[in-house]
């Protein structure tokens, strides 16, 4: 059996979701930022990332057509997720994996719709923050795009994971 291994060198291993692109820490921005302190700066980026996702030719639609989804209650929820995996919150128990199974029996969410999703929240927090946590962030993104991916495409599921994502009930 494999020795259980660090998100930074699964993801740097080639051994990721088959096609998703991997990630790979980018060059030190030119103008000094600063690093993601709390649930404020979280909003900042949230809010930041879900105006461009919900303009976003491709996926776009999913979040304005597909699924309505309404951006004033998604806000705290999401908070409290990214405040959950960046500092141990606690504040997210919801099923993110069900919410993402419900969205893919709708509208299907392929590579090229995770990977979308990750250049857009890349670029996203490379632009607001730069630091410790701006890089968790952007690992643990392509980490748990990676569990849904394989999860909602029906191939087994990843040791990596950081939240808890059950199978939906019944
Ligand atoms: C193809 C890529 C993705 C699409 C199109 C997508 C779309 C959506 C939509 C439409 C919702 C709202 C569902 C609702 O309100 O009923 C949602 C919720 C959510 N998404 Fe995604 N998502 C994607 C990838 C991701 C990734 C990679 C993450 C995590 C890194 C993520 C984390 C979440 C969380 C935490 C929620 C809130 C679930 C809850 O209400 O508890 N999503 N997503």
């Amino acid at each position: 059996m494999d020795t259980p291994r660090t998100a930074r060198q699964h993801l740097n291993s080639g051994r990721t979701a088959s096609n998703l692109n991997s990630y790979a820490p980018a060059a030190p921005p030119s103008v000094a930022q600063g690093d993601i302190t709390g649930r404020e700066d979280i909003l900042h980026l949230v809010d930041t990332f879900y105006t461009r996702a919900f303009a976003d030719e491709l996926i776009g639609p999913i979040f304005t057509e597909v699924v309505h989804m309404d951006l004033a209650r998604h806000m705290p929820i999401m908070a409290d997720f990214w405040q959950t995996v960046l500092f141990k919150a606690g504040l997210y128990s919801r099923n993110a994996l069900a919410i993402h199974f419900n969205i893919n029996a709708k509208a299907p969410l392929g590579l090229e719709q995770f990977n979308r999703w990750l250049q857009l929240w890349t670029n996203t927090v490379d632009e607001l923050f730069s630091g410790e946590k701006a890089e968790m962030a952007k690992v643990q993104a392509h980490v748990i795009a990676g569990s849904l991916h394989r999860r909602v495409t029906g191939r087994p599921a990843s040791q990596y994971s950081t939240i808890s994502m059950r199978r939906p009930e019944g």
